[in-house]
């Protein structure tokens, strides 16, 4: 494996030749794993999703980037535009560390319009001669030739007084017809939350407003990636906490994503709220962004992947991709969260079958498949348990388990292929509100993600099977389940590069 000496983290694309750029793209079309319906690196790392928005009647979709390799390096955006949501065409590196004030990362951030214009606000990464970090919030507005162009000095050049320079990703978001920039940060006393900051105009000047004040005063040491929106008259606070402690069945990935929901007072700052929820009980995911669509849909999109964390494609030369759109709702006091419905401009071929599933694990029909959408209706069960192996061969499976009882959907990565490290367990699980009554179950080449009835839970992890595992199987512990099952494929090369 690669050693990645700081100065090779730090290194510009800029400064790599053609020919080793060359090599590198080789490497990663050579890769097994590479995905066909979802946002991935042409080489290197993704990690966020950046300056989510639908502007002019396109979809503008960047991601933090490290082009040189598969490590956490020199970040810039890099951006894709959509028509649809769905395809996806590589547009342009909208933002590269070229100040002072970005030297070491265009760190994560939002996109916004304004008087018709469109604008980015996000985090300036820089690094002193002894290696201390200094955040700055940077404005950049897109100008009539379409480039883009910093305003500098930075908007916000420094933390407020009691927090550390553990201060990014802004979200900016509109108002009764002011700007707020909603940004991760951490007190001295090394403890998470989000501050708000308010301003008239892009350029600003943007004063500090004060912290959001939520019953979460002790809640991890640092909260990244915030987002707020309204849904329903209900206030969303959608933040990454990172250092919390795992909990039984919740808290098990290195960081998690959630949200808390109540009542936001934008005078006072005080958040009345439930408490937090994971917004993803999967392997991998973290640092979700939203934005509205066309029909101002809330939408989500996150990062299959996490941080701190050693993927199977790292020594390809790439990690990682985005998540498919998600669309939020809220149903009976709850937040939904189902796949936008222009995924299903992504289906072809379709195949259903209604079938009865017994404790003998079994090839079912729709039989096979590398990428998919499967839709899998309970209509009848008295089993005690049921599972569904996917991506599965003889020796390799991700299996979707679910007990019925406890009402638990399980997700179990034992045995479906090469696997992140280190990653604590094999399993993760989610408590259903309502018994199982449908799967929507996204596949790829190397992802999974299941929604659970109609957007109740959702599970989304990267899998890397050895070989071509295709197969579909089902079975029961004891009983039996009657099932309908209807498959799309999705045809490969949905993602023009
Ligand atoms: C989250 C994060 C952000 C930061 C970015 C840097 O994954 O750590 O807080 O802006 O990634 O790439």
């Amino acid at each position: 494996m690669k050693e990645w000496t700081r100065e090779a983290r730090y290194r510009k694309v800029e400064d790599a030749t053609v020919e080793e750029l060359e090599m590198l793209k080789e490497t990663v079309q050579n890769s097994q794993y590479r995905q066909t319906y979802h946002i991935q690196p042409s080489t290197g790392l993704l990690n966020d999703p950046n300056g989510l928005i639908y502007f002019n009647g396109e979809y503008h979709i960047s991601h933090q980037w490290f082009p040189l390799g598969a490590v956490h390096g020199l970040k810039y955006w890099d951006q894709y535009k959509s028509t649809d949501l769905v395809h996806y065409s590589h547009d342009t590196t909208i933002l590269k560390p070229d100040t002072q004030h970005d030297s070491h990362g265009v760190y994560s951030g939002s996109a916004f319009e304004f008087e018709g214009s469109l604008y980015y606000m996000y985090t300036g990464n820089h690094r002193t001669d002894t290696w201390e970090r200094k955040s700055a919030q940077v404005v950049a507005k897109v100008n009539e030739a379409g480039q883009v162009e910093k305003l500098l000095p930075p908007a916000i050049p420094e933390p407020p007084v009691g927090y550390t320079q553990h201060f990014r990703d802004p979200k900016v978001f509109m108002r009764d017809g002011k700007l707020y920039a909603l940004i991760g940060a951490q007190r001295i006393n090394e403890t998470g939350c989000a501050v708000l900051y308010e301003a008239d105009r892009p350029e600003g000047p943007w004063s500090f407003k004060g912290e959001i004040k939520t019953s979460l005063t002790d809640f991890g040491y640092m909260w990244e990636c915030p987002d707020y929106f309204q849904l329903n008259g209900k206030d969303i606070l959608v933040f990454s906490p990172q250092g919390i402690e795992a909990d039984g069945d919740r808290y098990n990935n290195i960081y998690q994503s959630g949200y808390i929901m109540g009542e936001l007072n934008f005078e006072t700052l005080e958040m009345t709220h439930g408490e937090f929820k994971e917004l993803d009980n999967g392997f991998d995911f973290y640092a979700p962004q939203t934005f509205t669509d066309e029909a101002n849909r809330r939408v989500m999109i996150g990062w299959m992947g996490l941080p701190d964390t050693d993927y199977p494609t790292d020594s390809e030369g790439w990690a990682h991709c985005l998540t498919v759109p998600r669309t939020l709702m809220i149903e009976d006091g709850k937040l939904k969260q189902k796949p936008h419905m222009h995924l299903r401009k992504l289906r072809g071929h379709r195949e259903t079958a209604l079938g009865y599933a017994n404790k003998f694990l079994k090839q079912m029909h729709p039989y096979e498949g590398e990428r998919y959408e499967l839709i899998v209706e309970i209509l009848d069960n008295d089993a005690s348990a049921m599972e569904f192996h996917l991506r599965s061969n003889k020796n390799e499976s991700i299996v979707i388990r679910y007990e019925t009882n406890s009402q638990t959907i399980i997700l179990d990565r034992t045995e479906s292929g090469q696997l992140p490290t280190p990653v604590e367990s094999m399993t993760r699980c989610a408590q259903l509100d309502t018994p199982l009554r449908q799967l929507r179950i996204f596949v790829d080449t190397s992802s999974i993600e299941v929604f659970c009835n109609e957007g109740e839970r959702v599970l989304t992890s990267r899998i890397f099977p050895k070989s071509k595992a295709n197969k579909i199987k089902v079975a029961t512990d004891s009983g039996q389940v009657y099932l309908k099952m209807t498959k799309y494929d999705i045809e490969e090369g949905q993602q023009d590069e």
